[in-house]
């Protein structure tokens, strides 16, 4: 019978491949391809000649993702991240598929709201032009009466969809290993980012997890008065809609370069950090458009789709990995790690160590005079922590899903608190939420008052 389940999967893997490549293949040659040459005469005349191939090769690319569905669209969004990757030229404009996104017609709005009841009010109010297109769905204003609300939806049917590419894809890369096979290391890393994306997009597009998320955030930080979780509607609530209050206020990145940036960068490294070491359920995905400060101070946390949870034990492990690093305790760092992933059989414990000494040697510098607020250089962790990604996978050292999370969410709230303030103190900040967190709760209770 076993044989018989591989048949049975291997051959839907050709199946979603065989639907899947042809329609990529078409989307490359006539989306990509066909319009290349007017493509380049249009940059040229607009934009000169400087950088034309690169510039020409980004607007391919943003051509050939945004029409190829929404899996591959948010690769090309992560690409357009990774200046390290694909040239920064190209990174560039790899940033319009974070704008271009086609809404989806009228007509799927209405069959979305169609199926709750009383929906009347919201058909009537919503406005046309959505305020956010993102890969799989789209978010509106509308009315409930006299409430201002936020109409968040998903395409109808995306999910299948998305479940059918990701196949597609892992299908693709475990051809390719086989070809390759010297790039194991790569593919490891290619095989589980893909692995971790599919995740997390599995749990966005049913809008339930993200209500669910909404509610519990809701209970465990409801004595918290720093930040504010929008009220949802929970009638309204399905798999492809939220309905929820909408949070006035100014989104985290109009501070940059204001005055008072330092002072929300403080509370937002705070409280980001404080949910996840005091509370062990954080934000997943904390970037700058998913905070909204209100008139008060308060942060408003939205797009909660993607959430992080730890027990109190492995907190107050990663507590200590943490504190290792900010301590600039080096061989910490080194013992820490090594505990985060499982180790593989034939370990070779020496040439992982020899790697990581060289990686932190040669990056400690910049990174403490990061943290310290020495420098403004914002890309110290980041580099560190990709390097560390590096070395595990290279060893075969096999990093859980919530630690991977963890690990890019800090780096996240890392970088936002310094994209507000250059100067921060993240050690001044950081150290006191961390070592709380390692003291007993009991303990905490007295020496607070
Ligand atoms: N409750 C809300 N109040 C105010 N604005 C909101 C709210 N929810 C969403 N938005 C706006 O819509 C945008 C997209 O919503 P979000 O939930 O972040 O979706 P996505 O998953 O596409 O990023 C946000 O960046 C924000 O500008
Ligand atoms: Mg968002």
């Amino acid at each position: 019978m076993k044989w018989k389940k591989e048949i049975e999967r291997k051959a839907k893997i050709i199946g979603d491949i065989s639907t899947s490549v042809p329609r990529i293949y078409l989307n490359f040659l006539l989306k990509g391809i066909a319009p290349l040459p007017a493509s380049v005469l249009k940059i040229a005349l607009q934009e000169g000649t400087a950088n034309l191939q690169k510039k020409a090769i980004g607007d391919f690319l943003v051509r050939f993702f945004s029409s190829s569905g929404p899996v591959l669209t948010k690769i090309g969004q992560i690409l357009a991240t990774r200046d390290d990757l694909v040239s920064a030229e190209v990174a560039g404009r790899l940033k319009a598929l974070y704008r271009d996104n086609a809404p989806m017609p009228l007509a799927n709005i209405r069959k979305i709201l169609s199926t709750i009841e009383q929906s009347d009010s919201l058909l009537e109010s919503i406005e046309r032009a959505p305020i956010g297109v993102g890969s799989i769905g789209q978010v509106h204003r509308a009315k409930l009466g006299n409430e201002e609300v936020i109409v968040k939806m998903v395409r109808p049917g995306v999910l299948k969809s998305v479940r059918r590419d990701f196949v597609a894809l892992k299908g693709l890369l475990s051809v390719l290993r086989k070809i390759y096979k010297k790039r194991d290391v790569e593919f490891s890393i290619a095989e589980k980012s893909i692995e971790s994306l599919e995740r997390s997009f599995i749990l966005e597009c049913d809008l339930t997890n993200e209500a669910k998320n909404m509610e519990e955030f809701r209970v465990r930080f409801k004595k918290n008065t720093s930040i504010y979780i929008p009220k949802l509607y929970m009638q309204y609530s399905t798999s492809d809609l939220l309905v929820m209050e909408e949070i006035k206020g100014v989104p985290l990145d109009e501070y940059v370069g204001k005055s008072d940036s330092s002072v929300v960068a403080e509370k937002y490294l705070r409280e980001l950090l404080t949910q996840i070491f005091d509370e062990g359920f954080f934000h997943g995905d904390p970037h700058m458009g998913n905070v909204i400060v209100l008139k008060d101070g308060r942060l408003g946390l939205i797009d909660l789709g993607l959430v992080g949870e730890f027990e109190s034990n492995e907190r107050k492990y990663i507590a200590g990995a943490i504190k290792a690093f900010i301590s600039r305790d080096v061989d910490g760092v080194i013992s820490s790690f090594l505990n985060f992933g499982h180790k593989p059989k034939n370990w070779d414990y020496e040439g992982f160590k020899r790697d990581i000494i060289s990686i932190v040697k040669t990056s400690k510098a910049e990174i403490t005079n990061g943290i310290t607020g020495k420098s403004g250089d914002e890309s110290g962790l980041e580099e560190f922590v990709n390097g560390l990604f590096k070395i595990a996978y290279k060893h075969g050292l096999y990093l859980p899903h919530s630690t991977v999370l963890l690990i890019k969410t800090m780096v996240t709230i890392e970088g936002v608190a310094r994209t507000l303030d250059s100067e921060i103190n993240l050690v001044k900040v950081a150290l006191p939420v961390v070592l709380r967190s390692m003291t007993p709760k009991w303990l905490r209770f007295f020496s607070a008052k």
